[in-house]
């Protein structure tokens, strides 16, 4: 059993590429290991400066988390703001991270042509992650794509650090799940909130059909045969779909006879079939936020119990404190 562990920097409502992506081949690793999930609120700080936005975003994200089924009487969702040991640990594996490394991440270098808009914490954010994950033990961290450098950070700060003051924490390793890798949106690249091609998932269904029916296709009349590997609707269809349904809707594709119209509304109900227990339930904790917040705090109380064991082992081999 591997201790799986991964963060989750919210910008809003989850929206399908998050669920599809990252949060349900997550929670399907937690079924059999024990595992953490945490809300990113000390790394959101360095771009949100609204407290409401920063509130609601945390709510969301974690109802979201639950509502797609994480277990909590077996696995530990918390706010990374409620273990603020991860700041302290930060600030040692501050002093054994070398400038060169920090300016090299992506994360910061693709901001480097305009250094007066960078803060100090997008700087060191990467070390932030770090603390975020050798704090725990975490063997196994499922992130996307454009995480691996962050993980590849992790690492070569947690080997220098043992290094430097004996074996203290366990090397993590990245997993990145390549079947959902990248989640198309409504017109074909990458879903993400700020490309505007998202679909919510926990929306109103009002919502969720607006934006199925805006997703991109091209032209071919009703009877005309289709290729289903460059329809953006098939591309999201079979992703959810089973093997059968999306080898039916492929088949009616090349044969003709089947418009793009008809295909969303297909996408649409397949949508609204598979997350309805999810929906509602994201309903229901969006009304009582407070048992969320419970959910967090109980979630919390798991945490700091990993985190300050580690925490102690750290300062011993620090020399700050005595056995
Ligand atoms: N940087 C991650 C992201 O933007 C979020 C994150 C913060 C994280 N700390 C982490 C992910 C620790 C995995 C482990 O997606």
């Amino acid at each position: 059993m591997a201790r799986i562990l991964t963060g989750i920097q919210s910008s809003g409502i989850p929206h399908l590429g998050n669920v599809l992506g990252a949060m349900l081949p997550a929670i399907k690793l937690s079924e059999n290991n024990e595992s953490l999930f945490f809300i990113a609120d000390f790394h959101a700080l360095t771009t949100i400066t609204n407290k409401e936005l920063l509130e609601t975003n945390t709510l969301n994200t974690a109802a979201a988390w639950l509502a797609c089924g994480l277990d909590t009487k077996t696995n530990i969702l918390y706010k990374q703001s409620d273990i603020p040991q991860v700041t302290e640990l930060m600030w040692y594996l501050n002093c054994v991270t070398p400038y060169p490394m920090l300016a090299n991440a992506h994360s910061f270098k693709d901001k480097s042509n305009q250094l007066a808009n960078v803060n100090a914490g997008l700087f060191t954010y990467p070390v932030l992650m770090a603390a975020d994950i050798i704090l725990y033990n975490a063997e196994i961290v499922p992130v996307g794509k454009d995480q691996i450098q962050h993980l590849e950070i992790t690492r070569d700060i947690a080997i220098k650090f043992n290094h430097l003051f004996g074996e203290t924490f366990i090397i993590p390793e990245s997993r990145i799940d390549p079947e959902n890798m990248t989640i198309p949106g409504t017109d074909g690249q990458k879903m993400s909130k700020s490309y505007g091609n998202v679909i919510s998932v926990f929306g109103e269904e009002k919502l969720l059909r607006k934006q199925i029916m805006s997703i991109v296709t091209d032209s071919k009349e009703l009877e005309e045969p289709k290729n289903p590997n460059n329809c953006n609707i098939f591309q999201i269809y079979k992703l959810l779909a089973s093997e059968a349904d999306a080898k039916d809707l492929e088949n009616k594709y090349k044969k003709g006879g089947v418009g793009y119209g008809h295909a969303k509304t297909e996408l649409l109900e397949l949508i609204l079939y598979k997350f309805k227990e999810p929906r509602i339930r994201f309903q229901e904790l969006m009304k009582d936020p407070r048992s969320v917040e419970l959910e967090l705090k109980r979630g919390a109380e798991k945490a700091r119990e990993i985190a300050n064991t580690v925490l102690k082992k750290v300062k011993f081999n620090l020399g700050l404190v005595r056995a």
